[in-house]
């Protein structure tokens, strides 16, 4: 009976969702959540509220309705065992949501989040969003705290490893390419899992890359720069959005009233729900912005966030707060909202429980290959002077480096739910290829980790490299030495790599250099001894096959920066979209540290913005990546000369493929404001579309721009698209000249 009472609402359930227009859904869950907070007391209401961390709380909290949701519980068993107590005991029987740090992958590991920047093709990173939340789904997670889309100008910041680069366009399609994957067609499927879109806000803005610092940004540039890809992502659907643990210009985002309630919430009318950070609502009495854990509940619940993760200030505090009137009732009530409309949406009250059995096996064919692709098109190679793809006359191949044959760190940051077991090395798949093509392998890995200081078995290393005919170097940094709080001032190569480079180009043998990493690298010294360079990031569970295939040319690389690499530490911040300065430096003006004359007299006549010992330029530009054949853009176009606000430009950019090799290629739209009322950026993306051509063909990619998209916030903070000339440039990278010019009128 009570099976076919299940069956009915079931069933009930779907005609109305299938009946409805989608706002007409969204006020159908509303309406519901409503109906529910009603039958609710204070209590239960306050739970909701409430963010556990799995193995953290009782039974009983449960079945009292204490909790909203569980972070960190991944047993099934132990799930569907709070579900139940949820479900049967509690006497509203409102679902918990389970929620986990789903990065880059949960079984199948996916390229870290900016190596899958890297791809600049959103297709592949929704599939890879897809199997993600499939994987997790089957786990019973219905919640992953990604996509990370913080901009950030700064490698030495360890989250770099976790977000999608340093420009807003590329960040807002990427981020919105994984929210389309975790929430899926519907958001009710089995499959399907809320995105969170975080951290919001600024918290790539963290002053000299220390994680957690201070983010002091004008609020112009808040909005032009940091904001946008939250805003994309919140109109793509984000069932939620996480505050950050930075302050802003002073304030800590968690009890930001100007930046969740007046922006987000009134401004951009999001309805869905916000979870804190780790603690971060407490974290504000360690800031010294609220005296208490009390004062921090009720800046946070004034700020509009929803849901507290970890700490304890809303159970303990909002009803206190209730009662002296520092809250209104109608502020719980909307929280709690919020959080219920989400779970109608995921379809929790139908479908609270999980069954592996109803999922695909993780780490199915499906899947590597999802992962393999990516770590395919988010490789950079960097410089090749024609060594690459490998040739088939190569007979002896010396593979030497601390990652070539380390599953775990090729797996990179955040992999709570991945295992080394599953990978694929580099040099299992070397070793493979070696095996059916003839090859001799000859190994070494020169150093016990990425840090260490000392180089083992060096006569190895110098015998290796002799007997070669190519030596193939895996060199970068560990998983651990990127991610969360895990920064660094010095980004060169760690540990005794660069001497391990020495003695394996004293060789003279031709050297490739395949670098993992979590984050841009200074290493132009290494790879100006290399004959080429190839930069995979830390690719994930499929980086042999991946790799393999790349370097043997079973495919040409297609990857491209998502940020810019500098060359020297002390360069940074540096990056593409940079103002041009009064004074701005070529290569004519850069006067170099080593010509300046003894006792020269200071002189500000020519004196421009660069270093006299590093320059102006970084080592890679923004947008740069190479590729076996070689593109030539031939032109550039738009359908007309002069357009108004309201008008979308249309620009054709021809490229032919004039190497020997099919590829992809990812054209690259920019636009420069040449004139405005707040000095504008040398140049900004405006769109990009990866294409494959193949040997000898030629494409016309059309890009439609609207003009609407040309503005920035001007210094009434109002967004203007100002009138004037624009420069509209297109290319493989982001220093590009092919340009054209248009008007935008009154
Ligand atoms: C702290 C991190 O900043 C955040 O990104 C993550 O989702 C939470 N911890 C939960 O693990």
């Amino acid at each position: 009976m009570r099976n076919f009472t299940i069956i009915i609402k079931v069933l009930l359930f779907s005609f109305t969702i299938l009946s409805c227009s989608p706002g007409e859904k969204e006020n159908t869950f509303e309406k519901k959540a409503d109906k529910l907070l009603q039958k609710m007391t204070l209590d239960e209401k306050i739970g909701q509220l409430v963010q556990k961390n799995g193995g953290s709380f009782s039974d009983s909290l449960v079945k009292a309705g204490g909790i909203g949701s569980v972070l960190n519980e991944i047993s099934v068993e132990r799930q569907n065992h709070i579900q139940r107590i949820a479900m049967e005991d509690s006497r509203l029987g409102i679902p918990i949501l389970f929620a986990r740090d789903v990065i880059h992958g949960f079984n199948t590991i996916m390229p870290i989040p900016l190596a899958q920047a890297a791809t600049w093709n959103p297709a592949l990173i929704e599939q890879g969003a897809r199997v993600a939340a499939t994987e997790a789904a089957s786990s019973g997670i219905k919640w992953t705290f990604s996509p990370m889309i913080d901009i950030t100008r700064d490698p030495r910041w360890g989250r770099i490893a976790e977000c999608l680069g340093e420009d807003s366009y590329l960040t807002s399609e990427m981020g919105a390419a994984m929210v389309r994957g975790y929430q899926g067609d519907k958001l009710s499927d089995k499959t399907s899992i809320a995105a969170c879109v975080k951290h919001f806000a600024a918290y790539g803005w963290a002053e000299g890359g220390r994680d957690y610092n201070t983010a002091n940004i004008p609020e112009n540039d808040l909005r032009d720069i940091v904001l946008p890809p939250f805003k994309r992502c919140a109109a793509e659907g984000a069932l939620s959005f996480m505050t950050s643990f930075n302050d802003i210009n002073g304030v800590p985002a968690t009890g930001n009233e100007f930046l969740v309630k007046d922006i987000l919430r009134n401004e951009w009318d999001y309805t869905g729900m916000v979870v804190s950070d780790w603690v971060s609502i407490i974290q504000m009495v360690t800031h010294g912005f609220a005296p208490d854990e009390k004062a921090s509940a009720l800046l946070a619940m004034n700020a509009t966030v929803d849901m507290e993760m970890a700490s304890t200030s809303y159970e303990t505090y909002l009803k206190e707060l209730l009662d002296e009137g520092s809250i209104s009732q109608k502020q719980i009530d909307n929280a709690v909202r919020r959080i219920l409309t989400v779970k109608y949406k995921l379809g929790l009250f139908e479908s609270p429980y999980t069954n592996p059995d109803d999922f695909p096996e993780p780490l199915n064919n499906e899947h590597l290959a999802v992962s393999k692709k990516a770590a395919i098109e988010s490789a950079v190679l960097l410089k090749n002077d024609g060594i690459l793809p490998v040739s088939e006359k190569i007979k002896t191949v010396a593979v030497i480096g601390p990652l070539a044959d380390a599953p775990h760190d090729q797996l990179g940051t955040w992999i709570f739910d991945g295992s080394k077991n599953n990978s694929v090395t580099p040099l299992e798949s070397l070793s493979e290829k070696a095996k059916s093509n003839g090859i001799t392998l000859l190994y070494e890995r020169g150093l016990k980790i990425s840090r260490s200081k000392e180089i083992s078995f060096p006569e190895k290393v110098k015998s290796i490299s002799k007997q070669a005919d190519l030596i193939i170097l895996f060199l970068g940094e560990e998983s651990i030495l990127s991610g969360e709080s895990h920064c660094r001032a010095d980004i060169d190569l760690p540990g005794a790599q660069e001497e391990l480079v020495n003695m394996v180009t004293a060789s003279g043998k031709p050297v490739i250099a395949v670098f993992m990493a979590g984050r841009p690298l200074t290493v132009e010294n290494v790879i100006e001894k290399t004959n080429a360079a190839l930069y995979a990031w830390h690719p994930g569970t499929m980086a042999g096959p991946a790799l393999t295939d790349l370097l043997w040319g079973a495919v040409s690389p297609s990857g491209k920066l998502p940020v810019t690499f500098p060359r020297h530490v002390g360069q940074i911040p540096i990056y593409y979209s940079h103002r041009t300065t009064g004074k701005p430096a070529t290569n004519e003006t850069w006067e170099h540290i080593d010509d300046i004359p003894v006792e020269a007299p200071q002189l500000s006549i020519g004196n421009t913005s660069h270093y006299l010992d590093y320059g102006f330029e970084p080592m890679f530009p923004f947008g740069y990546g190479l590729s076996y054949t070689t593109f030539e853009y031939q032109s550039i176009e738009t359908d007309k000369t002069a357009y108004s606000a309201t008008d979308t430009i249309q620009v054709s950019v021809k490229l032919i493929n004039t190497g020997n090799y099919n590829a992809a290629e990812v054209v690259q739209l920019y636009v420069h404001d040449k004139v405005a009322s707040r000095a504008p950026a040398v140049k900004q993306l405006k769109g990009f579309k990866k294409v494959f051509l193949k040997q000898g063909e030629k494409k016309t990619v059309i890009f439609n721009l609207p003009v609407s998209s040309l503005g920035f916030h001007n210094l009434a903070m109002k967004y203007m698209v100002e009138p004037g000339e624009f420069e509209i440039m297109a290319g493989g990278s982001s220093d590009t000249t092919l340009e054209t010019g248009i008007v935008i009128e009154n």
